[in-house]
Order: C-alpha cells, then structure tokens, then sequence
C-alpha cells in the first residue's frame, strides 16, 4: 500500500502535466497558418482575435466581428475596423492583454462620428464612458470661443461653431443662447472632470471587449486560436514555460510535489516513531536505533573511512607540465574534469595510479581527503576496505 500510493499519485499527475501538452500540439496544426500581420510598417500588429480579411482565411484566425481592413486607397495606410450601423474606425493601437483597442476617425473627425456612435452590435465596449452635450451656436456670439473650444471640423467659421461640453454648468450657459443638437455618451479613455469646460472631442476612443477572453493567454506570452475550425472554442497556444505555468499544472505541480513529500515525511515519522520504544516511564531510545539515526543525518560519518589519508595523496605521481605542451599519460587529457580548466605550463598535475586520469594537484589534493576513488571513472585503490564496503 505504501509503495503503490506514490506510484498512483505520480501517474495521475503525469496525466494532468502531460495531457494539455497533447491536445496542444494536436490544435496547434490548425492555427499555425495564422501569422500575425500587419496593414503596413507603423500599423498595429493584427492577429487573433483580429484578422485581415484579405490576409487571412476568414474562419480560422479571427472570431466573428474582428474583421479589418487596410485601407490603402488613401496614403495613409490606415487598419480599419468595420462595425456594424457605421462606417469604418481606425485603429490606432491595439493591447491583446488587457484586450483593449484605441480607435478614431479615419478622416479626422471624431465628433462627427460620435453623433451617431451605436456600438450595440459590435463586440466592442467602452471602459469609460462620459455624457457630453453638443451645441450648435451663432458665430454672432463670438466671446463663446474664448471660453469653449469649438469642434473645427464640425463648424462653420463664417456661420456657426459647435461645442461639446461635459459640464451641467456650461450646459446650462449655452441652451440660453445655442441650440442643442444631441447629448451622446463617449467612450472616454479615463473619467474626466466637471472642471472641463468643452472638448475637442479628437482623443483616440477605448475601447474594450469580453470575448473571447485571450487577455490572460496573452499577458502570459502565449496565443490565443481556435481549437479546431468547427467551433468557436478557443485555446492558448505557445505560452514560454519559463514565463508562466497555467493553473492547471500549477496545482498538478504541487500536487506532485506535495503529495509525495508528505507521505515521506508521515514515513519517516512513523520509522522514527517505530524505533522509540514507548516505556511506562517515558520515552526511551534503543541503543541501535541512536547509531542508525546518526548515519542517516550525518552523510560526513561515513567519508573519513571514504577519504585517502595524506601520505597515500603524497605518493601519487605528479608531473610539471612543460613550457612547450603536454605529456601525460593520458594524450587526449588537456582538461582538469574537476575545476574544468585547461592545463597550462608549469602547472603541475597528479596522476592516479591505477586508472592514470590526470588533474590538477590542487583540485585532486582536495577531492581524495573525502573520496578514495577517481572523481572520472571512479575506481578506488585495490587496498581498501571501502572498496568492497561500496560493491557490498
Ligand atoms: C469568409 O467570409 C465571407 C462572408 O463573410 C464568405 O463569403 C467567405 O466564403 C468566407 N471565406 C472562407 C474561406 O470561409
Ligand atoms: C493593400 O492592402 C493589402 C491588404 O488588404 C496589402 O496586402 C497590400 O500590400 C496593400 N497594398 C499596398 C500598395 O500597400
Ligand atoms: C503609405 O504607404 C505608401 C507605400 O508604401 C507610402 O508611399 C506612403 O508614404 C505611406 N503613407 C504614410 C502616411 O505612411
Ligand atoms: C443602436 O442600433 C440598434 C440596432 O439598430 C438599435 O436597436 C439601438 O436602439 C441603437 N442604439 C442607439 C443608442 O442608437
Ligand atoms: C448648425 O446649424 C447650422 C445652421 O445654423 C446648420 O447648417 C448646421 O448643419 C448645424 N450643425 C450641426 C452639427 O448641427
Ligand atoms: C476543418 O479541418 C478539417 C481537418 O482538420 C478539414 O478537413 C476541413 O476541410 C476544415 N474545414 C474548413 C472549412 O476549413
């Protein structure tokens, strides 16, 4: 029973550690032709959960309202996003990790598109959103342009100026003398004040989206792709394993680990327990028990009957390497195994007599006090005792 537990734990966590490897490599075939692209040098890197449609299959590398274009009718070199009810966003930037993108007007009029903004049906959210209120005002009033900045690309400078306004106050200042043209909620890229009086309106909008969730896959290095090509089920491909370790095998890792060294330490307790006789006085310690427990904790115990005493390391033949190259024994030699450097000349080298493997004398002077035998092939000289010790 004792033996067959940590046996059954080691298998079951070779399942747990090994499976998701399997299926990985099995999924990866199908998403390797999904390379991540670009529209043009500058443009964000697109790839999963977006996708270029001209680039790349449709149904395997992108989820469904990810859809981009490049747009190069123009000289600009835009990646567009197409969402439904409107015409296409450019995206300026796009961060996989914490699964945001940043959009504006492709012809530089953000205001204008913010009037008739309905996200409703694309995948996308704002983080933060802000009411403004839009006025259309007389240019007649002409001091309303030293207080709010007007949305140039939405006046008219010989007619009329709007302005958008965030502000209950200026809100109230401007319906008593500019109509209102519409209040719409802005997808904002961090919570402005009531102390802002009128905006531009030109700042890249935030925005956000759930799903598919690859946001963790991504801060994690890995990949996000589909798991096959029939289901809209995704997986996480490629994470670095020094990076992260997932969930799942963390918990099998500690599983593994813990399991088994608690079961040696319930071991060694119950050995130890077994071998203390519990007397009706108390506890006393058999005299075997003492011995056996001191060569168990203390490995140096046995290395003195180990080592080579000084004059038998005295004897051993040593050799002055000279100015012009190498003669020892061994030709092919040229590296000391312990201190693994080369020998230069003058260095002196000590051979062991039986197997003739070279080292330095320093290196081998500190080695044998603790080991008798050859740190190479680890034959011991014929004489000792600790030889058959070994072999016994
Ligand atoms: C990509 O999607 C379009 C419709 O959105 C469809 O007509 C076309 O067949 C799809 N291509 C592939 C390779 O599935
Ligand atoms: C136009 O866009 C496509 C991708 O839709 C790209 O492959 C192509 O290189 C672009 N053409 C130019 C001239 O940039
Ligand atoms: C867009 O790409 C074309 C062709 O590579 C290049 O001549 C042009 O300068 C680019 N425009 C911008 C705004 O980068
Ligand atoms: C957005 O579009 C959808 C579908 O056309 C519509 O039902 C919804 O009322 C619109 N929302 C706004 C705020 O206009
Ligand atoms: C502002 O009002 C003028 C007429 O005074 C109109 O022509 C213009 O389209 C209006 N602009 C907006 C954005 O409502
Ligand atoms: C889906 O993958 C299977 C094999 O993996 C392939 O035979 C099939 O053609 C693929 N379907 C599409 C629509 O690409």
């Amino acid at each position: 029973m004792n033996i067959l537990n940590p046996i059954l734990i080691i298998l079951i966590c070779f399942h747990f550690l090994f499976n998701p490897h399997q299926t990985q490599t099995l999924a990866q075939s199908s998403t390797e032709t999904c390379l991540d692209t670009i529209c043009h040098t500058n443009q964000p890197l697109i790839r999963f959960p977006f996708y270029i449609e001209t680039k790349q299959p449709n149904n395997t590398c992108g989820y469904p309202g990810f859809k981009l274009l490049c747009n190069n009718k123009t000289e600009k070199n835009q990646t567009l996003v197409n969402l439904p009810y409107m015409e296409e966003l450019n995206i300026q930037k796009i961060n996989y990790a914490t699964q945001e993108l940043f959009v504006n007007d492709p012809n530089n009029c953000l205001a204008k598109r913010l009037l008739s903004l309905n996200l409703s049906a694309s995948p996308f959210h704002a983080v933060y959103y802000q009411q403004f209120t839009f006025f259309n005002c007389s240019v007649h009033f002409k001091y309303l342009t030293s207080l709010y900045k007007p949305i140039l690309c939405l006046s008219d400078s010989s007619k009329y100026n709007v302005f958008a306004t965030p502000s209950r106050t200026v809100v109230l200042h401007l319906s008593s003398v500019c109509d209102m043209v519409d209040t719409v909620n802005v997808p904002v890229q961090s919570p402005f004040y009531d102390h802002v009086l009128s905006s531009e309106l030109n700042d890249d909008l935030r925005l956000s989206w759930n799903s598919p969730p690859c946001g963790r896959c991504e801060s994690h290095g890995g990949r996000c792709g589909f798991q096959d090509n029939s289901t809209f089920e995704i997986a996480c491909y490629n994470v670095p394993p020094t990076q992260g370790i997932s969930h799942g095998a963390s918990y099998a890792i500690a599983i593994c680990f813990g399991v088994p060294t608690l079961l040696c330490f319930i071991s060694l307790l119950s050995w130890i327990c077994s071998k203390f006789r519990f007397g009706i006085h108390g506890w006393t310690l058999a005299r075997e028990t003492v011995e056996d427990f001191e060569s168990l904790i203390d490995p140096q115990h046995d290395t003195n009957i180990l080592g080579l005493d000084k004059p038998t390391i005295e004897s051993y033949p040593k050799i002055v390497i000279g100015d012009d190259g190498i003669y020892l024994p061994r030709p092919n030699d040229k590296t000391c195994s312990i201190c693994l450097s080369e020998y230069m000349p003058k260095e002196t080298v000590k051979t062991m007599p039986d197997c003739e493997h070279c080292f330095h004398a320093q290196c081998i002077d500190e080695w044998l006090p603790l080991n008798a035998s050859c740190p190479i092939c680890r034959t011991s000289p014929p004489w000792l005792p600790s030889q058959n010790l070994a072999q016994s």
